[in-house]
């Protein structure tokens, strides 16, 4: 694999908080184009690793690379002014849906996606609207643009979470649980605006309990349990009858 093709990289990614080692040793390559999904029980640190690909969360060691920004952590040294910069260039590059949404509550819908291009990138308020549009278009809700989130179902808020992070034309994103806070019948309308990204290239890691989702439109699995990746593999072997016992164990309480 040619190093242009590898968005996501993590090698030997470690991470405790105080003496719960929650990542040991994390090894992680993500292409361009592919989604990965990441299953494992609570606790397994699916969204500490989630938030240490964008430093929300600092590791203690290990090498991170995503869209060619690396920032290699040592134990015990402090971040260098060229990782700080890097990790802003890295977060530039990056999109981050969580489960609860963090909507703006006084920003209408149109304001929650354009906000960004306006503050961040500076563009003109007639350029971030009709982008702004396009993206609502694009998640189903350009009749919605005029509405503030208190006004719209779960599953509409996360798609304006979903447009927001479009907005600022991210080559990866990070979900965490995009559809957990979710009524069933309102995850379809949030599992297919994934899905049609994932068909249109978007590289992305995806945490979820969607299985159905996990088989349908990932490239790979990833399980992880105990802070350690502890499966890495296609939908088609890691949803064989023939997968691993834990799995197997895993999988049944769905
Ligand atoms: N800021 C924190 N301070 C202390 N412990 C934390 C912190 N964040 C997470 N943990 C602990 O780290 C472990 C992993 O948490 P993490 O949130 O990564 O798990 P998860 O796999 O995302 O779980 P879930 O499926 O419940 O979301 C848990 O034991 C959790 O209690
Ligand atoms: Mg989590």
């Amino acid at each position: 694999m040619s190093t242009s093709t590898v968005k996501v990289s993590v090698s030997a990614l470690a991470k405790s908080f105080d003496k719960l080692e929650v990542l040991r040793d994390v090894n992680l390559e993500v292409s361009s184009g592919e989604v990965v999904v990441i299953l494992g029980p609570s606790g397994s640190g699916k969204t500490t690793l989630l938030r240490s690909l964008n430093f929300l969360e600092q590791p203690d060691s290990g090498c991170i690379r995503v869209c060619d920004q690396q920032i290699d952590v040592r134990s015990g040294i402090a971040l260098s002014r060229q990782d700080r910069q890097a990790i802003t260039r890295l977060r530039q590059k990056t999109a981050m849906v969580f489960q609860s949404f963090n909507l703006f509550p006084h920003k209408t819908a149109l304001e929650n996606v354009t906000e960004g291009l306006i503050s961040v990138r500076k563009v003109t308020k007639e350029v971030a609207h009709d982008r702004g549009m396009a993206l609502l278009k694009q998640v189903g809700l350009q009749d919605k643009a005029g509405s503030y989130p208190a006004k719209l179902s779960g599953g509409q808020k996360q798609r304006v979470a979903i447009a927001r992070g479009l907005a600022m034309d991210p080559e990866v994103i990070f979900f965490d649980e995009p559809t957990s806070a979710l009524d069933p019948e309102l995850r379809d309308e949030v599992l297919t605006v994934m899905r049609d990204l994932a068909k249109a290239g978007m590289t992305m890691i995806v945490v979820t309990h969607e299985l159905r989702f996990a088989r349908e439109v990932a490239d790979r699995v990833v399980f992880m349990e105990g802070g350690v990746v502890v499966a890495n593999q296609s939908p088609e072997v890691f949803f064989n009858a023939n997968s691993s016992p834990r799995i197997q164990q895993f999988l049944s309480k769905y």
